[in-house]
């Protein structure tokens, strides 16, 4: 069997790392994998190769930083032709960027069936690239491998018992990822002291609009007098501060590798972020968490206390972090399945003919 899997944005290479384990363990399937160039700096791409051990793209289409019409069309015209001259049996796509709806589309056009990884995730705000991006595959994919019952739950209320897929509640390949990595994190550090507020932010509904963003980075400023935030500054946001020139105070480190990112993981003391992983690696590392987001799909963090979503307003910031900071809540609960969803999305993929 071939499969070609798809990768593109920073999250997908964590994700496909852990499924490609899987998957190489398995000498009748042959894993061939199509890198489309979305992220590209060495520090958002290769050393997630290179450090999880990611079987090296046999092609790289270098497609990146247009806007969404043309960054999709360029792919979608690129990995067509690559699987009409591979002709696999089963293309694979995960989470809900722009990488993943081109190759989706690509692949179902010309009759190859779909396997989406993150399968039946909302967040019910369509002003968002990644909700456009999921409902469109969901719709488009043979196998919908849905990290947790409510993303099931998504797929039924949207009547996909009617559709001609099928749909597995199969766990998060991002816990097996997280349990995995964990074990070997710790070798690199940028940052020495333990304690700090870990942020991450880089979605569009916050750095796009600078009204936003300044609010934001006042509110980190101010939290960081207090205890120190420790910022990975994605390429997005970095280029919309120096555009806007704002006085950004907190402690800014380059993007980091998986392995550091577990590192600071276990030792800060809280998570700050707008990413979808992220929120989820707070759970897994068992640090409370505050989304700078309207909407999650990970509502069962929310349920469970160990998140809150914050409104985009300096006090409403500062007010969640001190709420978070004092919050003890139970992270016992198994909400991603156990790091088994590689092995149960394989015994799947298994039965293709
Ligand atoms: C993309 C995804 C988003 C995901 C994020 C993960 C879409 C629509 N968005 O957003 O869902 O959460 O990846 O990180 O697919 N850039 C660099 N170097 C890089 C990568 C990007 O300089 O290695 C710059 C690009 O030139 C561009 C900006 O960052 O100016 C945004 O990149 P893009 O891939 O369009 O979207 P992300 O914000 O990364
Ligand atoms: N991540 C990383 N280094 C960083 C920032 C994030 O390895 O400097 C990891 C993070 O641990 C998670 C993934 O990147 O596994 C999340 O990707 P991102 O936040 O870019 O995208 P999203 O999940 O929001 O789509």
């Amino acid at each position: 069997m071939k499969i070609i899997t798809i990768v593109g944005a920073r999250p997908q290479f964590i994700k496909a790392a852990a499924l490609s384990r899987e998957i190489a363990k398995h000498k009748k399937i042959e894993e061939i994998i199509i890198h489309t160039g979305q992220h590209f700096d060495e520090n958002m791409s290769e050393v997630f190769f290179r450090e999880m051990e990611i079987p090296k793209p046999k092609y790289n289409l270098a497609i990146n930083s247009l806007n969404h019409g043309a960054m999709t069309g360029r792919m979608l015209e690129g990995i067509e032709e690559i699987l009409l001259k591979e002709k696999p049996n089963l293309v694979i796509v995960y989470g809900d960027t722009n990488s993943t709806l081109a190759g989706a589309l690509a692949a179902k056009k010309i009759h190859i069936k779909v396997a989406h990884i993150e399968a039946g995730l909302r967040s019910f705000n369509m002003e968002m690239p990644e909700e456009i991006n999921r409902i469109l595959t969901d719709r488009i994919s043979d196998l919908l491998f849905c990290p947790t019952q409510t993303a099931v739950d998504n797929l039924k209320n949207e009547g996909y018992e009617n559709i001609a897929c099928k749909i597995f509640r199969s766990g998060d390949v991002m816990q097996d990822a997280a349990n995995y990595y964990a074990l070997k994190s710790g070798e690199k550090r940028n940052i020495e002291y333990n304690n700090f507020i870990l942020c991450t932010l880089h979605r569009a509904e916050n750095t796009d609009d600078s009204k936003k963003l300044a609010v934001i980075i006042e509110a980190l400023n101010e939290i960081h007098k207090t205890t120190p935030v420790v910022l990975p500054l994605h390429p997005r946001t970095k280029k919309k501060i120096i555009d806007l020139n704002i006085a950004l105070k907190v402690k800014i480190i380059d993007p980091v590798g998986y392995l550091e990112m577990i590192d600071l993981l276990k030792r800060c003391s809280l998570v700050m972020t707008d990413s979808g992983g992220l929120q989820k690696e707070a759970y897994f590392f068992q640090k409370n968490c505050v989304t700078l987001r309207d909407q999650t799909e990970w509502v069962e963090l929310i349920t469970n206390e160990v998140n809150i979503l914050t409104k985009i307003d300096k006090e409403q910031i500062i007010n969640s972090v001190k709420i978070m900071q004092e919050r003890k809540p139970n992270f016992s609960i198994d909400l991603y399945g156990n790091g088994k969803a590689c092995e149960n999305i394989l015994n799947e993929l298994l039965k293709i003919n």
